[in-house]
């Protein structure tokens, strides 16, 4: 059956797939440079594959300057030399293809490096043919246009004095924005996404997708008034064979608009990364950095109201952590004493849902967060939010414990492959220091270890592939105010399949009283040896199951 709903060639097949991203530079290093490259990547498909996924999402090995880790692309249709070759390229497409694995490219559409030939050509004068491709304002040199700020810190400006003008840039200064309105522009992009699906790439994910249509006139930034026309000319021109899969990044993404972007009529995208989830930690009102402990009744809520918002009429992307975010098991589960049965729990709780789930690097191991003297730091985002708050006169121990809650780098130390040397990621010294914590968890003594997080993930996937209902049924959130259970009924109707996911989210026991048509119900997969009894039972700590009837 699994085989059958997994035919790439029809429109749909990613909606029982699972992916996995790849931060190409943590991977797996095979030169000793000391970054990973898309070799490593090739040389662990198998991997890949034992785990059950049908996709990578490979985070952007396009040329580039690297200031934010190639998220500043150069040139579009050309490799990184840092991660290998384009034949490198080809042959990890070849390989993949073998194994059932597609490759979804990780396009940067909203912005490009401030050393693009376009921008190189654009700033050299008004008249220039790609002078239009960028944002663009006039001024002294003093006074930026407006009081926009960049994602990153600082205005949202930089200065040309050569031209006598400013442009726009939503992110660093050396990501300046490209200019949507400009139908030149769009057909060059357009041009370098039909490169890469010539070369057999089976879909791609769009960075930061809702910024495309912005207006720094009327200081719009996300879901600017012209984003759908754009993702409809988009999905028309580049996206035309019905296997190819996309997923958008939309941080100002709600259910309304989700429903637009991943319509079943495909007129825009396959489905979208939203983050209501994810900003549920933070301080109302304030930054990422400014962080509370997470109330579980918000977080189902906030899941359930995507869950039965799109059933039916969209498509949800199921995901906890990326290399943006910190790790999950550090931020939602427990990274001590049950940093294992935590890690499982939330597998559970996220692969029983309907949508499609994305697993990070390393999650599948419950890789944890880790704490850097601030020199040890590589990320952009980092450095500046430092810089800028010290400025403001903040204590360091209060900035140093931001950046350990909700730093990016967190997620982009090297994968954990052996207890050996650097994890077994390089030879030579890592871009980014190794989490210590490598001799104990790593891929290689997972593997052996029947109890492992890496084996849970692995039965996880072949039961949802296995099991239409957990991939299409409807979804009913149970005991909403329990502040310690998140539980959810699954059912298809036309199967009659019905399932019960019960997650005890607490290192305390939890009571729950399981409903009574799930009496003798069969207990598919708990990270508890024994199987929980029906009617009111005590879920041990971070207790999670799934149940089938
Ligand atoms: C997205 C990427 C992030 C990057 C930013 C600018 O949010 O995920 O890593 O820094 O866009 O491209």
């Amino acid at each position: 059956m699994s085989e059958l709903i997994l035919d790439k060639s029809r429109w749909g097949w990613w909606q029982s797939a699972v992916f996995y991203q790849i931060y190409p530079k943590s991977f797996l290093d095979t030169t000793g440079s000391g970054v990973g490259d898309l070799k490593g990547i090739t040389q662990r498909l198998d991997y890949l594959q034992q785990l059950g996924i049908s996709g990578i999402w490979l985070s952007p090995v396009f040329r580039s300057p690297q200031v934010d880790n190639g998220y500043d692309i150069s040139d579009y249709c050309a490799i990184d030399p840092l991660f290998g070759s384009m034949e490198d390229m080809e042959e990890l497409i070849a390989e993949g293809k073998k194994r059932n694995i597609s490759i979804i490219l990780d396009l940067v559409l909203n912005h490009c490096s401030d050393q693009h030939p376009w921008f190189l050509e654009a700033k050299k004068s008004r008249e220039n043919p790609f002078h239009d491709y960028f944002l663009w304002k006039d001024g002294d040199g003093i006074t930026p246009p407006n009081e926009m700020r960049a994602c990153f810190g600082g205005p949202a400006w930089t200065y040309v004095p050569e031209i006598g003008q400013w442009y726009f840039h939503q992110f660093a200064p050396q990501q300046p924005d490209l200019n949507w309105t400009n139908p030149a522009m769009r057909q060059a992009l357009y041009r370098a996404i039909r490169f890469w699906v010539d070369k057999g790439v089976e879909g791609f994910r769009l960075d930061v997708i809702d910024q495309i249509g912005k207006d720094p006139d009327l200081q719009i930034t996300g879901n600017g008034p012209r984003l759908h026309e754009y993702l409809r000319e988009l999905s028309a021109a580049a996206f035309r064979e019905p296997g190819i899969v996309t997923v958008g990044e939309a941080w100002g993404a709600d259910v309304e608009r989700a429903k637009r972007y991943s319509n079943p009529d495909c007129s825009e995208l396959s489905m979208v990364f939203q983050f209501q989830h994810i900003g549920l930690d933070q301080q109302e009102g304030k930054e990422k950095w400014d962080t509370k402990p997470l109330y579980l009744p918000d977080l189902k809520r906030c899941l359930a109201h995507w869950q039965n918002g799109l059933h039916g009429c969209g498509w949800n992307s199921l995901f906890m952590n990326n290399h943006d975010l910190p790790r999950v098991v550090s931020r939602w589960g427990n990274d001590g004493v049950y940093r294992v049965k935590s890690a499982k729990m939330l597998a559970t709780m996220l692969h029983g849902m309907e949508g499609t789930p994305y697993i990070y690097q390393g999650e599948e191991l419950g890789m944890t967060n880790i704490k850097l003297p601030i020199g040890e730091y590589r990320d952009l985002e980092i450095l500046n939010i430092y810089k800028e708050r010290m400025a403001k006169g903040c204590r360091e121990e209060d900035v140093m414990a931001s950046i350990y809650a909700r730093g990016r780098d967190n997620a982009r130390t090297p994968m954990q492959w052996t207890d050996s040397e650097n994890a077994g990621f390089t030879t030579g010294t890592p871009w980014i220091e190794v989490n210590p914590n490598y001799t104990a968890i790593n891929a290689a003594a997972e593997e052996k270890d029947p109890d492992s997080v890496l084996n849970y993930y692995k039965q996880m996937i072949t039961l949802r592939k296995s099991h239409l209902g957990l991939i299409y049924g409807s979804f009913q959130l149970l005991a909403e105010e329990n502040p310690q259970v998140f539980a959810y009924r699954r059912t298809l109707a036309e199967t009659g399949e019905n399932y019960l996911i019960a997650c005890n989210f607490s290192d305390k026991d939890a009571a729950f009283t399981i409903p009574a048509d799930f009496a003798g119900a069969r207990h598919l997969i708990g990270n508890y040896p024994d199987t929980a009894p029906a009617g009111a039972v005590t879920l041990r700590p971070y207790e999670a199951f799934v149940l089938q009837k």
